[in-house]
């Protein structure tokens, strides 16, 4: 069933080669595991992980440029099925899964060893920190929704290498993939579609909740103007990693904040500048919607050098 749907012979042997159903934790019917659907892998105590659809992993692999000798790095490994797929598609290379919950990562292990691939690895970790012991790697993926790309990924990047990953982007109710190219010091790359996972916990969740203690320390500060700004909201949240978004939107500058109110940004402190910084740098390099932006990350140095298309 998978086959029929996955373009890439390399990748839809990968599938057919790998059994979905040995990574599951409860049993589903084989119809179900063999649809391109979303797949329960794990359910214990209000932690739940899923096994995505088929064909979104097998695109993440081609946005990703997976070759024979890849070295990857999975991030949300969950019960270890896409990166077993992967290992198949990088016979000649090595794939490494970070997981959060340390239970699915024994459970991905036992499989992998009964199945004999000796190419992948899982280690339980919190996957912002990467995993620094492997690097470098070709291509960094990501099957959980990040609020922000850590500086960790890009250093453990080789340089042309690939970042794929899910935006969770608080202003939309959807997380957006956003596929990244490593060039020198910068990270240049656009969204590409739009897509849905499981939110990462640990420090991604941490960092976003630091921006609002960060806020509350700001809230008794004047108001100073109001703001007219050409920069979308989403991609002012992902530039700038800057955003607190609860019943309202907020940037959370160094100095002041700034509360979005229908298109005016009421400024309180001295933010201003700061927030017209992204603007510009949107306006000099950005096009377009969220879709049609190509990006220069603000944790790294350089400037934008255009689309890799
Ligand atoms: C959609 S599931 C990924 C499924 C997996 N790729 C597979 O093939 O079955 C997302 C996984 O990310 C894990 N996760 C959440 N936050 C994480 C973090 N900070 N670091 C590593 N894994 C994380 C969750 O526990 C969950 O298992």
């Amino acid at each position: 069933m998978i086959l029929r749907h996955v373009g890439d012979p390399v990748i839809a042997r990968a599938f057919a080669e790998v059994p979905r159903e040995r990574f599951l934790l409860h049993p589903a019917p084989l119809w179900q595991v063999y649809s391109d659907e979303v797949v329960v892998t794990y359910r214990k105590m209000g932690v739940i992980s899923t096994s995505s659809q088929p064909t979104l992993m097998a695109q993440y692999m081609l946005w990703a440029c997976l070759a024979e000798d890849s070295r990857v790095l999975e991030i949300g490994s969950g019960t270890g099925y896409n990166a077993a797929v992967m290992s198949r598609v990088c016979r000649r290379g090595y794939v490494v899964g970070v997981e959060y919950n340390g239970d699915m990562v024994e459970f991905a292990r036992s499989v992998v060893r009964d199945l004999g691939y000796d190419n992948v690895e899982y280690f339980e970790g919190d996957g912002f920190y990467g995993y620094s012991q492997k690097a470098p790697y070709t291509a960094i993926i990501a099957t959980v929704a990040v609020t922000e790309i850590p500086i960790y990924w890009f250093e453990q990047l080789k340089d042309g290498g690939r970042i794929v990953a899910p935006i969770n982007l608080k202003t939309i109710y959807s997380d957006p993939t956003v596929v990244l190219e490593k060039r020198g010091k910068n990270l240049v790359g656009r969204f590409v579609t739009d897509t849905r996972f499981i939110p990462a916990r640990g420090a991604f969740e941490e960092r976003y909740a630091r921006r609002y203690e960060r806020l509350k320390e700001l809230l008794d500060l004047e108001e100073t103007g109001v703001l007219k700004l050409k920069i979308p909201k989403t991609v002012l949240e992902f530039a700038s990693q800057k955003l607190w978004v609860d019943s309202a939107v907020y940037f959370v500058g160094n100095e002041g904040y700034a509360k979005l109110e229908g298109f005016n940004w009421r400024v309180f402190g001295d933010v201003e500048k700061e927030l017209k910084s992204y603007e510009s740098d949107w306006l000099d390099h950005g096009d377009g919607d969220l879709f049609e932006t190509v990006f220069r990350l603000m944790p790294f140095e350089g400037s934008m050098v255009g689309s890799f298309d």
